[in-house]
């Protein structure tokens, strides 16, 4: 079937009012615990877009790694395209795309660096290799080929046998504070339930907007 032919019917339940939580991080992690039970492919994956250093915008995949009132965590190499991005403006959206389920997430906020501790407690708990990586990988920057990079992590691989790998000083969270939050249910005819929550001083306001 071509592209422009594609077409799928949402026969949802859909999305009224009184289904959602006042408190859009709870309504997050109740779709999140959703699409978890559902066996969404990778569900914490969200399409992460910045704002380029020459002002077009800039988007790709990270794993969210924390969802809660501070905000959406994920982490990354501190050198990489969309760290510098970041420290230049720390401005992002972010998408999830639960396709299964019909429903999309999408969320806009200022960012900041997370802590010192938080990055420490979450790289202490990746698999080893993944830890190596992270010192090997000198991301967003160009390669000659890929056994340079194989290179790299055989080195950094020496340089920490039979030790506890610490996290590189250029690598850590970002945490994404939300002061809009949107979730959208597919429905039958493209006419989808949306509603829009945005934070009013301590507060959130919620409104369905049109599909
Ligand atoms: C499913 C998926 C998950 C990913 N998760 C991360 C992540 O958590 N952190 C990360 O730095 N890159 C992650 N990546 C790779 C990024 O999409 C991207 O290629 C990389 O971070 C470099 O982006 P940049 O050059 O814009 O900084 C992931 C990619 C995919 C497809």
């Amino acid at each position: 079937m071509s592209i422009r032919d594609r077409r799928l019917q949402y026969e949802t339940a859909g999305l009224d009012i009184g289904d959602l939580h006042p408190d859009p991080i709870v309504q997050f992690n109740k779709w999140y615990e959703q699409a978890e039970e559902a066996k969404v492919a990778e569900p914490n994956a969200m399409t992460l877009s910045t704002i380029g250093l020459d002002g077009m915008p800039d988007s790709r995949i990270v794993l969210a790694r924390g969802v809660d009132a501070n905000g959406f965590i994920f982490y990354t190499n501190y050198n990489s395209a969309k760290s510098q991005q970041l420290q230049q403006k720390p401005l992002a959206s972010a998408v999830f795309a639960w396709l299964d389920l019909h429903r999309q997430v999408r969320l806009r906020g200022s960012v900041h660096a997370a802590s010192d501790q938080q990055s420490d407690e979450y790289f202490a708990s990746r698999p080893r290799e993944s830890q190596i990586g992270a010192w090997a990988s000198p991301q967003s920057t160009a390669l000659i080929d890929r056994a340079a990079l194989d290179a790299l992590m055989a080195e950094a691989s020496r340089r920490f046998e039979a030790q506890q790998i610490p996290r590189p000083p250029f690598w850590g969270g970002w945490c994404i504070v939300p002061d809009s939050i949107e979730f959208w249910q597919g429905r039958p005819n493209r006419l989808h339930d949306r509603f829009s929550y945005r934070r009013v001083a301590q507060n959130w306001s919620i409104t369905r907007l049109s599909p």
